[in-house]
């Protein structure tokens, strides 16, 4: 952990709108407690944050719409200006300190907890409250059960001590004793008031999270979850037609959407289109849920297989008639399926690792003249 003072002695407050009314309203629950203000587009704002939590955290818990798209250090999108104060910088290795510029004073807001009162720049709008979705918290959850379903990728359920209501594509963010920082995950499942968390994990060798999961976990054992967060999310009041595209664990959070419109009946009047790449036919998992999906859309649902290293073989072929495998990268395999297909009434989701993500949005920006608008994506890592 290292200290970030501002380089900017002296210069930081007048630089703030004085609005005292802001300022008042935030509680400060202990002498542990910092005050944080912070300028943006849409004016100042403040929240209390405790020495212990990011300032990301603390600012999304307490309704401020602070921008980020990983909250685990990897994106740079959590970007501040450090204006007066100091912070504490809980993982300077982090990848994001890449993509902004500390000698300037930026600081991820994400691995950031404050040292005493501070003050940030945040080049976005920061206003209170977004009705679309629920505040994410803190809750104390525990593992319930753990099923291999390939060399490297583990299902397993986590069960919450308080309900919690999330959006289909949403994620949390984990953490367990003895492992620094905080690992992210999307849920499988979909449900509101839920307390059971659905969540797959792709083991990444040497990982730390992936480790003590595969060698270690075992039902029972306490985890710390913080969620929901993300806003790569389908909702069916929006109408469209829907395009996933998936490498690896990335399905995860497609499977959430699914769930919601296939219970929610929305392939009666709407297309969908999933393309889930993975190596070889043993690294596919899922596919009896994607079958069951496939059937209850009645014509309105295909998933496509992309198998990146070998071309499929018989027998899984043969068990899944309703499933289409294909062979390539399986932003490549969509581009070529879906030539033609792309519309206009069509929202596109895209998650797996950056350069699945990466190659995914040239095809459909390049190939399909998607607009921007219309894609929302996670980029794992
Ligand atoms: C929005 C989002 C959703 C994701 N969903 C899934 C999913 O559903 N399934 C899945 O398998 N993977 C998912 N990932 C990737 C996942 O979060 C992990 O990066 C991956 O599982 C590897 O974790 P690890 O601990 O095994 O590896 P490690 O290499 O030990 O850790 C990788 C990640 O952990 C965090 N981290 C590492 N060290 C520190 C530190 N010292 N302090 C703070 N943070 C640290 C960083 O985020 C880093 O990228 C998602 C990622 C994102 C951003
Ligand atoms: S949100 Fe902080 S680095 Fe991604």
């Amino acid at each position: 952990m290292t200290t970030i003072s501002s380089n900017r002695t002296g210069t930081s407050s007048s630089n703030l709108r004085t609005d005292e009314d802001v300022i008042d309203q935030v509680v400060r629950p202990s002498n542990d407690t910092c005050l944080v203000e912070v300028q943006s587009k849409a004016g100042l704002t403040a929240f209390a944050c405790s020495k212990n939590e990011s300032l990301l955290l603390a600012g999304l818990r307490q309704g401020l719409t602070l921008p980020y798209e990983c909250a685990s250090g990897t994106c740079g999108s959590c970007r501040a200006r450090l204006d007066s104060g100091d912070v504490a910088n809980c993982w300077p290795d982090a990848p994001g300190h890449m993509k902004i510029k500390p000698a300037k004073g930026d600081i991820l807001m994400c691995q950031s907890r404050p040292l005493g009162d501070c003050s940030l720049r945040v080049p976005a709008n920061v206003v209170e409250g977004f009705a679309r979705y629920e505040l994410p918290t803190h809750h104390n959850g525990r593992i319930e059960r753990l099923d291999r379903l390939t060399s490297d990728v583990i299902h397993f359920d986590v069960v919450l001590a308080e309900p919690m209501s999330f959006d289909a594509g949403q994620f949390v963010l984990l953490q367990i004793p003895g492992l620094e920082g905080m690992r992210a995950y999307s849920m499988v499942n979909y449900e509101r008031r839920t307390r059971r968390l659905s969540l797959v994990v792709k083991r990444k060798p040497g990982g730390g999270f992936g480790d003590w999961l595969f060698e270690r976990a075992a039902a029972a054992d306490k985890i710390d979850v913080f969620g929901p967060l993300g806003s790569a999310t389908f909702h069916p009041d929006e109408g469209h037609d829907l395009l996933m595209v998936a490498g690896g664990s990335g399905i995860a959070g497609m499977m959430s959407i699914l769930e919601r419109a296939t219970n929610e009946g929305h392939f009666e009047s709407h297309r969908g289109h999933v393309f889930f790449g993975v190596r070889t036919v043993d690294d596919c998992f899922y596919l009896d849920k994607f079958s069951r999906y496939v059937d209850r859309a009645r014509g309105n649902l295909e998933v496509t297989i992309a198998l990146s290293d070998a071309p499929p073989q018989g027998p899984v072929e043969g068990a899944h008639p309703d499933i289409r495998f294909a062979t390539g990268l399986v932003h490549e395999v969509c581009g070529r399926d879906m030539q033609g297909r792309f519309s206009d009434r069509m929202m596109s989701y895209l998650a797996g690792p950056p350069p699945m993500v990466d190659g995914a949005l040239r095809t459909l920006i390049g190939t399909g003249k998607v607009t921007p608008d219309r894609i929302r994506y996670d980029k794992f890592g």
